[in-house]
């Protein structure tokens, strides 16, 4: 295996059950340089440090690669990387062929590392899920700070700081750009400008999560500034809370990962069709037609760990994933009505709500790792109007 860095820093020579020596590049200490850039490991630590059997520094690469790579019958690289190694790879790959014939020796292939990688992150280990409950819990306490936080008048990016804040005092920080969107603002996915100020009828939607440890949460809440839903904002926050839960059940050893989402779906569009979003008409209809898709068009669910969209196919074999035990994803249904959508009950306009959280599959079902903060309405409300 060899895997590097575009612009490496480090690139480490590995091969299947060690049977090759583990060698290992690395930048070497250079006191002027690291007085900019922070330490160096260096080659004399990092054997002890990684367990290589031997350190170079990384610009004897090119000497000793050829050699390194000359018995190898496979290259395993993250192909795409796009980089000088890349390069050095494939030109290994075709020399080979010229002298594979006479020395029965040489890589005849490179085969992609990502592909090979990112199934593995699929399964989450113990350690892996303990370091995810604890980015879960500090993702909980940011959202509960910044929604203790809003009153009408205060900004968007104030319930940002209050958020980032507990991540960071944590040792944590932001595992994507934190989303604060009050109003309409929250019809808008990926609204990541936060400058606004909260009107004292708004909604806000917050879309925030926390990394810890390498691994990452996922919450999404969506809150009245005043402490109370209006009857419009309630009746579409109630639809997505059992489109979230009706999701939720379906998480077990054994389901298909679609099996999530249609459940969502399904209760979505029935909520569209009985608070008159969509023209009367059969649910099976709505559903099959793709129409409910004009106000909730993005999926339920994305796998969660190292990135928060993490890596992992959804899909073997052209069928959708089986749930097993140690697999980690959000559910995050919403509803979000454009303020021109004139089709629609005034009251409803320019509303957005999306709820989210991650869950764990377990042996029976599945663990919620981030209930920390209420999704009950009424709970809600009272966690706004106790104020700070
Ligand atoms: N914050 C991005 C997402 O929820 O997928
Ligand atoms: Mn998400
Ligand atoms: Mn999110």
């Amino acid at each position: 295996y060899l895997t590097g860095f575009p612009e490496p820093e480090a690139v480490a020579v590995l091969s299947p059950h060690g049977s090759a020596p583990f060698t290992l590049f690395v930048r070497p200490r250079d006191p002027e340089r690291e007085v900019w850039t922070g330490e160096r490991i260096g080659v004399e630590r990092a054997g002890e440090l990684f367990g290589a059997d031997e350190v170079f520094p990384i610009d004897e690469l090119e000497d000793h690669l050829s050699e390194l790579l000359k018995p190898a019958s496979r290259i395993y690289y993250p192909i795409g990387s796009g980089d000088a190694l890349e390069d050095h790879i494939i030109q290994t790959v075709i020399a080979a062929r010229r002298t594979r014939a006479r020395s029965g020796q040489g890589p005849s292939g490179i085969e992609d590392l990502d592909a090979l990688l990112s199934p593995l992150r699929l399964i989450k280990d113990a350690d892996e899920l303990s370091r995810m409950r604890v980015a879960a819990d500090i993702g909980v306490a940011g959202h509960l700070a910044a929604m203790r936080r809003a009153r009408p008048g205060v900004g968007e990016w104030e319930l940002r700081a209050a958020l980032e804040a507990e991540f960071i005092g944590a040792g944590g920080r932001v595992s994507f750009p934190s989303i604060v969107a009050s109003g309409h603002n929250a019809t808008v996915l990926h609204y990541e400008e936060n400058r606004c100020r909260m009107g004292s009828d708004d909604l806000v939607l917050i879309d925030a999560g926390a990394e810890w440890g390498g691994y990452s949460s996922d919450i999404s809440r969506t809150f009245p500034v005043s402490g109370r839903f209006t009857r419009a904002q309630r009746d579409l926050y109630d639809v997505v809370l059992a489109a979230e839960e009706a999701a939720i059940v379906e998480v077990r050893p054994g389901a298909l990962f679609t099996t999530v989402h249609e459940a969502a779906v399904r209760i979505l569009a029935q909520g569209m069709l009985d608070l008159g979003l969509l023209p009367a008409g059969d649910l099976d209809g709505v559903i099959e037609r793709g129409e409910y898709r004009q106000f909730y068009l993005h999926q339920t669910s994305h796998w969660l760990g190292l990135d928060v969209h993490d890596a992992g196919p959804y899909q073997q074999n052209g069928a959708p994933i089986t749930l097993v035990p140690g697999m980690v994803l959000t559910i995050e249904p919403g509803l979000y009505i454009p303020a021109d959508e004139e089709d629609v009950p005034e009251r409803f306009r320019g509303i957005g709500i999306r709820i989210e959280d991650d869950v764990a599959v377990t042996e029976d079902g599945g663990e919620l790792l981030t209930r920390g903060v209420p999704v009950d309405p009424e709970k809600v409300e009272e966690i706004i109007r106790g104020g700070e």
